[in-house]
């Protein structure tokens, strides 16, 4: 038989670079630091309040917008953060997973032809749900740091360059998968003003908001003077609460925002899982009082000392965390050509599991780089160690 051929839109989408490795992970047994996601447990008073929402019968269609109860946490969630009040009714949309919400606005907002402004490296989903809308992504370009620069860093004229090319929207990832790098008050600023100057929506993911280390501190973008008119903030449970497979997200922006997400969302998945929001409601309420956040962040932390100390050790330079739960190595001192063909052969003759930087630019040029990911119990990142001690072993030239 003949099969009909698919859209156009679908032709440059292939496989993810995170479905790849996982695959190579499984077949050659090895300690997976590729994809991000926790291999320990969600908190009990979390997935305790799973089961009761679920004992309670809370188990058909939600309302389109979102579950009254988890749309007030959220409002609740975010005066404490950034000191406004808003609207939980009208401000606040709830879809599966920040996923649904980025896809959701891009269809909302974007229209053929359109340009999003977004950095590269750029988390994978981006650029095809620009692309399902007809649009195209405008890249402005992150660098390693360097001599002159501790972090991750960009041209502001690139940036202002994206900017002269009258994009719709800004797309902002902060804290940055895959770089880890959190954007500093300085260049939200700058990125504020030139919002404002040539008049183009930001649409902030936060995903990550709550993992930031040592003297890094994450601003809402929507908190400066001017921007909460034009932002729309994107969220999800799975991170913060170390559930990532229940795909709960929100989105935070005024009414007139947010009735566009709402449009598209009621005709892509209409309804997110009832008993799942009723619990994420719960974890965001009991979360505001009972010590979460910190606990969350000086495990993190110590999860983030155990990688990087096993990295350091292998003596290839290390791009540590501000945020995320990210660092990056550079393996250009292993006289490596490619280093996606690294990570795999890291994979398979290893037997740990990275991702190459590089799958996450969108023009080529991209510095040798693999990400490993430290959301990972102790015993796990440790046999990465153990594994790790052999790297000098292997000729990585040929
Ligand atoms: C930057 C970023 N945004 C969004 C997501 C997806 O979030 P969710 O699982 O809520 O759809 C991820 C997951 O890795 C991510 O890293």
């Amino acid at each position: 038989m003949t099969h009909p051929a698919t859209a156009q839109r679908i032709a440059t989408f292939g496989t993810t670079i995170f479905t790849e490795m996982s695959a190579l992970a499984l077949a050659h047994n090895a300690v997976n630091l590729g994809q991000g996601f926790p291999d320990f447990v969600g908190p009990d008073f979390v997935k305790n309040a799973a089961v009761a929402a679920v004992q309670a019968d809370l188990n058909q269609y939600a309302p389109m917008p979102g579950l009254p109860s988890l749309r007030q946490a959220i409002a609740a969630t975010w005066a404490d953060r950034t000191g406004r009040e808003i609207d939980p009714l009208a401000d606040v949309s709830i879809s599966s997973g920040a996923t649904e919400v980025l896809c959701n606005i891009m269809l909302a907002f974007v229209n053929p032809g359109d340009g999003v402004v977004m950095f590269e490296p750029a988390y994978d989903a981006y650029q095809p749900d620009v692309i399902m809308a007809g649009g195209h992504a405008i890249p402005v370009r992150l660098y390693p740091p360097d001599a002159q620069h501790s972090g991750w860093h960009y041209d502001d004229a690139a940036l202002e360059a994206a900017f002269a090319q009258r994009p719709k929207l800004l797309l902002l990832n902060t804290p940055h998968n895959p770089t880890g790098k959190v954007f500093s008050a300085s260049e939200l600023q700058r990125i504020a003003e030139l919002c404002q100057t040539y008049n183009v929506l930001a649409v902030v993911d936060e995903v990550y908001d709550r993992l930031v280390y040592d003297q890094h501190q994450h601003i809402h973008l929507a908190s400066l003077p001017g921007m909460w008119e034009r932002t729309m903030t994107v969220n999800s449970i799975g991170k913060t609460f170390s559930v990532t497979g229940w795909k709960i997200g929100w989105c935070v922006a005024p009414a007139k925002l947010i009735s566009a997400v709402r449009a598209t969302h009621q005709w892509v998945t209409f309804a997110t899982s009832t008993p799942m929001q009723q619990a994420s409601a719960v974890a965001l309420n009991d979360a505001r009082h009972n010590g979460y956040y910190d606990q969350l962040i000086s495990e993190y932390s110590a999860r983030r000392i155990q990688l990087n100390t096993i990295l350091r050790a292998t003596g290839l330079p290390l791009i540590d965390a501000e945020g995320s739960y990210f660092v990056s190595v550079d393996v250009a001192p292993l006289g490596v050509s490619d280093v996606r063909v690294f990570c795999r052969r890291l994979t398979s003759e290893l037997g740990v599991a990275s991702i190459p930087i590089p799958a996450f630019y969108l023009a080529p040029g991209a510095p040798a780089l693999a990400r490993f990911c430290f959301a990972k119990k102790a015993t796990t990142l440790a046999a990465a160690g153990e594994r790790l001690t052999r790297l000098h072993d292997i000729d990585w030239t040929s």
